[in-house]
C-alpha cells in the first residue's frame, strides 16, 4: 500500500481554498487545506455542519473551482481541468456518492438507465449488451438482485437499496477514488453498518481509495484508516484514526468525541 517515496502521493491538496460571497458576507468554506492520501486508504473527513466538508468534496470532484490552492492526482495538477472532455477523463478516475440519493437521480429514469448513463464519461462507448452486462455486474457487486432492481425507478426502492444503486453507479467506470459524502445519513443503524462494510469490501477487493465524509466520528472510527478533522473550513487535526481518538490535540476534536460517548476503545460500538 505504501508507495515508494520517489512517487508522488496518490492524492494531494496544497492550500486548497474556496470562499463564497464578498465583504462582510465572505465565507471561507474551505481555508488553506493541505493533505495527502495514499492509494487504497480510507480517509474520513470529519466535522460539524457547515465546517466545509461538502465544499471540499465538490472541489476534489472538480464540480467547483477553488479560489486558491491546488489538487494533484498522481502528482498531476488537476486544478485547471476545464471543459467536458478533460473533466470526463477525470471522472473516469474520481466518482462520488452523495448524501441524498433520491435527489441525485433523475426520477424519470429507471435504475438501468441511471447506471448506464454513468458510462457516458468513457472515451469509447460500449455496446448495448456491454452496458447491460456492466450494469448487472455493478448491481451484483453491491448486493442487489439485478432482476428485481434494473427496471424499477429509484423511488420504488428503500433508502438502503437506492444508496447501493448510487454506489453501483459510481463503480460502473471502475474509479480509483470514491468520494462518499455522508452516504449513510439517511439510513437506520443496521443498514448503515451494511453500507460501511460494503465500502470497506470495495477498498479491499478493488484497492479503491475512499474519502468518507461524515459528521460522525463514530463512523469515521469504524471505517477509516486516517481521519482529517475540519473546523470552520480549516483542517485542524489529522492522523491515524486510533491516534487521533486516543490523543486528540484539538479542543474541537475532543468536543466531537464527546458526542459519541461509547466511542473510546470500542470497535464493537457498531455491533461488529
Ligand atoms: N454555494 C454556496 N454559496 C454560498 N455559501 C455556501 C455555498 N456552499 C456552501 N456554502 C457555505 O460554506 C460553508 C461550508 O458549507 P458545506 O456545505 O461545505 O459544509 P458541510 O461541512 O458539508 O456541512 P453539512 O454537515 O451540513 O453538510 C457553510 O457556511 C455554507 O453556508
Ligand atoms: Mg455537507
Amino acid at each position: 500500500m505504501n508507495a515508494p517515496s520517489t512517487q508522488p502521493p496518490f492524492l494531494e491538496t496544497q492550500n486548497l481554498s474556496r470562499t463564497f460571497g464578498h465583504g462582510a458576507q465572505l465565507v471561507r468554506a474551505v481555508d488553506r487545506v493541505s493533505f495527502t492520501v495514499r492509494q487504497g486508504e480510507i480517509v474520513a473527513i470529519v466535522g460539524e455542519s457547515g465546517s466545509g466538508k461538502t465544499t471540499l468534496g465538490r472541489l476534489l470532484l472538480r464540480l467547483l473551482d477553488p479560489t486558491d490552492g491546488r489538487i494533484l492526482l498522481h502528482g498531476q495538477d488537476v486544478t485547471a481541468l476545464r471543459g467536458g472532455k478533460q473533466l470526463r477523463t477525470y471522472w473516469r478516475k474520481v466518482q462520488a456518492v452523495f448524501q441524498d440519493p433520491y435527489s441525485a437521480f433523475n426520477q424519470f429514469y429507471t435504475n438501468a438507465r441511471v447506471l448506464s448513463r454513468s458510462l457516458d464519461v468513457l472515451e469509447t462507448q460500449p455496446s448495448r449488451e456491454e452496458r447491460l452486462q456492466r450494469t448487472i455486474d455493478a448491481l451484483r457487486e453491491v448486493g442487489l438482485d439485478p432482476e428485481d432492481t434494473l427496471f424499477k425507478y429509484p423511488h420504488q426502492l428503500s433508502g438502503g437499496q437506492v444508496q447501493r444503486v448510487m454506489i453501483a453507479r459510481a463503480l460502473m467506470v471502475s474509479p480509483e477514488l470514491l468520494i462518499a459524502d455522508e452516504p449513510t445519513s439517511m439510513l437506520d443503524a443496521s443498514l448503515r453498518v451494511t453500507v460501511l462494510n460494503l465500502l470497506k469490501d470495495l477498498r479491499d477487493q478493488r484497492d479503491m481509495t475512499i474519502l468518507f465524509i461524515t459528521h460522525d466520528l463514530g463512523q469515521a472510527y469504524y471505517i477509516a484508516d486516517r481521519v482529517l478533522v475540519m473546523y470552520q473550513g480549516q483542517m485542524v487535526e489529522q492522523g491515524p484514526v486510533e491516534e487521533v481518538l486516543q490523543n486528540p490535540q484539538h479542543d474541537y476534536t475532543r468536543r466531537l468525541m464527546s458526542d459519541v460517548p461509547l466511542l473510546r476503545g470500542r470497535k464493537s460500538f457498531f455491533g461488529q
